[in-house]
C-alpha cells in the first residue's frame, strides 16, 4: 500500500469517526461509534494498524507519525461526547442517588426563650391597650439619671454600678471628680430611660410598655447576669391611681403566669416614683419579688414639661427574665445566654 494511499484513508477515517462522535446524542449511538472506530477487535483502527505491515519501510515513520495523529485527534473527540452525554454508558446516566429514600430535614433555628418571652408580654400589655415604645442602649446621664430625678451625688450613679463609656478619657484617666461629668455616656442600667423619652415627645395620656436590654456590672450567678431584660410601664393620665395601677398588673399577672395570682406591694424608695414599691407575686404559695413600680414623681413630670397639678400617673419594671424562668421553671439564668442547644431547643 502506497503512503498517499494510508494517509487519504486515514484522513477519510478521521473525518467519519468525529462525525460519529459529534453527532452522537445518546449514549448509545456514542458506544456503537466507539466499538466502529476504536473498537480493539473489529474497529478501524485495528484494521488501519494492520495496513501499516503493508507499508514501505522508507515511508513508516510518517505513517505512523500520522496513526498517532489520527489517534489522539479520535480519543479526544471520543472523550468530548461521552463528557457532553454525562458518561457514555446507561449505567453512568442513572440517579446516582436513591429518590425513594426519605430527605434530610433541614435544621431551622427557632425564637430564643427570652425573645419568646417579650413577644407574649407585649401581647398581654397590648390587650390593656399598651403599645411598645423604644429607647437607646447607650444613653446620656439626662435620661437614665438627672430627668429621672437621681441627683448627682446619688449612689445609683456610681462607676462601680455603671458601665460609663470610656470618652476622651479613659477609665484608668479618670479622678473621682470627673465620674458624672454630663454628657458622659453609658449602657442604660433601666429601661426607665425610655419613659423620659416618651414623655420629651409626647403629651397625655400615655401607655407604653417598653422592653429591652439594660446592663449592670454584677457577677454572674443563678439570678444575676450583667446584661438582662426589663419590661418598664408607664400610664399617664387624669386620676390616674394606685389602684389602677395594682389592678393592671394583676391582670398580667394573672395572663402570664396563669391561674389568679395575687400581688403584693411592699414599701420601697425610687427616686422617680412617690409612693414607691415592691412588687411581688404570689407563685405556689411563696412570694417573689418581680420588680419595682410607684406614682411618677412629680419631679419627673417637671423635668418633660408636665403639670403635676394636672396630671398623674403610674410605673413599673419588671424583670423578663425572672418572669421567663418563672414560667418555664427555669433555675439559672445563665443558661438563657448560653449557647447550649440542648437547653435552648426545649423551648
Ligand atoms: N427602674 C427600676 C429598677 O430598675 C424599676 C422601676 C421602674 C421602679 C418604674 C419604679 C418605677 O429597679
Amino acid at each position: 500500500m502506497s503512503l498517499s494511499n494510508f494517509l487519504s484513508t486515514l484522513d477519510d477515517l478521521q473525518q467519519q469517526a468525529l462525525d460519529a462522535f459529534e453527532t452522537a446524542n445518546d449514549a448509545d449511538s456514542l458506544e456503537e461509534a466507539r466499538v466502529r472506530y476504536l473498537g480493539a477487535k473489529k474497529g478501524a483502527l485495528k484494521d488501519v494498524q494492520k495496513q501499516m505491515g503493508a507499508i514501505d519501510p522508507s515511508d513508516r515513520k510518517t505513517a505512523g507519525m500520522r496513526l498517532n495523529e489520527f489517534k489522539t485527534k479520535v480519543q479526544a473527540s471520543f472523550d468530548e461526547s461521552k463528557a457532553r452525554l454525562g458518561g457514555g454508558d446507561q449505567s453512568s446516566l442513572a440517579p446516582t442517588f436513591d429518590p425513594t429514600l426519605p430527605g434530610i430535614r433541614p435544621q431551622l433555628g427557632h425564637v430564643h426563650p427570652i425573645t419568646q418571652t417579650i413577644n407574649h408580654l407585649m401581647e398581654i400589655m397590648g390587650r390593656m391597650g399598651f403599645e411598645a415604645a423604644e429607647g437607646p442602649e447607650v444613653e446620656d446621664p439626662w435620661h437614665n439619671f438627672v430627668a429621672l430625678n437621681i441627683p448627682e451625688d446619688h449612689p445609683a450613679r456610681d462607676p462601680l454600678d455603671n458601665f460609663y463609656l470610656a470618652t476622651a478619657k479613659t477609665t484608668s484617666e479618670k479622678t473621682t471628680s470627673d465620674r458624672n461629668v454630663e454628657g458622659e455616656q453609658l449602657l442604660r442600667s433601666q429601661t426607665s430611660t425610655v419613659q423620659i423619652r416618651v414623655m420629651e415627645h409626647q403629651s397625655p395620656p400615655i401607655r407604653v410598655i417598653s422592653l429591652g436590654r439594660v446592663y449592670r456590672p454584677d457577677d454572674p450567678d443563678a439570678t444575676h447576669f450583667p446584661m438582662f431584660h426589663q419590661m418598664e410601664g408607664l400610664y399617664v393620665d387624669e386620676h390616674v391611681t394606685m389602684a389602677n395601677l395594682k389592678t393592671v398588673l394583676r391582670v398580667f399577672a394573672t395572663n402570664y403566669l396563669g391561674g389568679d395570682v395575687q400581688i403584693r406591694f411592699r414599701p420601697s424608695f425610687f427616686p422617680f416614683t412617690e409612693p414607691s414599691v415592691e412588687v411581688d407575686f404570689l407563685w405556689n404559695g411563696t412570694w417573689i419579688e418581680f420588680g419595682g413600680a410607684g406614682m411618677v414623681d412629680p419631679a419627673v413630670f417637671e423635668s418633660v414639661g408636665y403639670d403635676p397639678e394636672k396630671v398623674s400617673g403610674f410605673a413599673f419594671g419588671l424583670g423578663v427574665e425572672r418572669l421567663c424562668m418563672r414560667r418555664h421553671g427555669i433555675t439559672d439564668i445563665r443558661d438563657l445566654y448560653s449557647c447550649d442547644m440542648r437547653f435552648l431547643s426545649q423551648f
